[in-house]
């Protein structure tokens, strides 16, 4: 499927730590895409953050720097909207209102939430009301499209028939939002060959410093295969991450080397590595310019709060008059 040009795109991006190339590769590089030829809304959810990080420190730094990760990577803030979502607080005030009606069975039945149950994490309200906030980010902004993975369809769902039953209930009041699932093409493995995750330990960091990023490269997981024999390419998380940043051309002739043997995989690393650390040279570069004029950042978080803040009133002023919310104050 494609997002039919000049849609309002909208996704959300937990600032739950330093961004790492499965997210880079599964979700930012099509956001940041996306700004070409829609009106994209990004945010960064430190209202969602907040269900598990009780830090002060670590939610501020983190907030900031995906912002600041995003600038670097490519979003064009002439383009796309990229704000923080405490920056709107209307969106908590629609969460309340969606969440009296919401019932409890559809929380209770949300997968991210059982999961969580099942990992023994001891749950608070904002997680389990966390779909109903998540419905709220998207709503408020008149989303059509939201570019997610495939772990958040049912949260897409959960939002649509919010939408709806609010609908039924006050009258046309919302847009349904439709789910654009990001293409799986892009699994990206992580360091122990699994999917990379943060919650797995096995992320290798966008941006790092190049001992770190060595460090992780030379740690990805091999088979015992000896130098000599000829080896799947298919099966290697080395060659399924060169893919990632080297050119047809370049991959084809390491697949060859895979397939004719005597090619060992310390050296297959160390091609990753050097590939890699090109690829992101430019965002790199970029980066260390933005952590010299955080002002800068400060100043594009500024103007993406207001032209959000601009879109949320409008919104909420037709939801508090289709549900009968007065405000007398002007
Ligand atoms: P993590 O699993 O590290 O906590 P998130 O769930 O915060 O990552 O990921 C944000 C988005 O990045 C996801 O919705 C997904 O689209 C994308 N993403 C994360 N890890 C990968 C991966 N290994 N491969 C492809 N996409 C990924
Ligand atoms: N739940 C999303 C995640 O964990 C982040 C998010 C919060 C989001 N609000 C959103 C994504 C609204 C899309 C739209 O990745």
């Amino acid at each position: 499927m494609q997002i039919p040009k000049n849609s309002r795109v909208l996704s959300g991006i937990q600032p739950s730590g330093a961004l790492h190339i499965g997210n880079y590769f599964g979700a930012i590089r099509q956001h940041i895409a996306l700004q070409e030829a829609n009106d994209c809304f990004y945010f960064v959810a430190n209202y969602h953050a907040l269900t598990t990080i009780n830090d002060r420190k670590t939610l501020e730094e983190n907030t900031f720097m995906v912002a600041l990760d995003y600038l670097a990577l490519g979003l064009d803030p002439s383009r796309a909207t990229l704000f923080v979502q405490s920056d709107v607080p209307e969106v908590t005030e629609l969460a309340w209102i969606l969440s009296t009606i919401t019932p409890m069975g559809l929380l209770e039945r949300a997968h991210s939430y059982k999961d969580k149950i099942a990992k023994g994490i001891s749950p608070n309200h904002g997680l389990f009301a966390y779909p109903v906030l998540m419905a709220a980010d998207i709503l408020i902004y008149d989303s059509q499209y939201v570019p997610v993975g495939k772990d958040q369809k049912q949260h897409l769902e959960m939002t649509r028939d919010m939408a709806e039953k609010f609908n039924h209930i006050y009258g046309e009041t919302f847009v349904l939002p439709q789910e654009f699932i990001l293409p799986d093409v892009a699994v990206v493995p992580g360091i122990d060959g699994q999917k990379m995750s943060k919650s797995y330990g096995n992320t290798i960091e966008i941006f790092s410093d190049y001992a770190t990023l060595k460090k992780k490269v030379m740690s990805i997981v091999t088979d015992p295969t000896p130098l000599e024999a000829p080896k799947d390419p298919d099966k290697s998380t080395i060659y399924a991450l060169y893919r990632l940043v080297a050119t047809p051309e370049e991959s084809a002739a390491m697949r060859e080397k895979f397939l004719a043997g005597g090619y060992g995989y310390g050296q297959a690393k160390k091609e990753l590595l050097e590939k890699l650390w090109q690829y992101f040279e430019p965002h790199r570069k970029r980066r260390e310019e933005l952590l010299k004029n955080r002002d800068y950042v400060v100043q594009v978080l500024r103007e993406g709060a207001e032209r959000a803040r601009a879109v949320a009133g409008e919104v909420m002023q037709r939801v508090r008059q289709a549900c009968g919310v007065v405000r007398y104050r002007s």
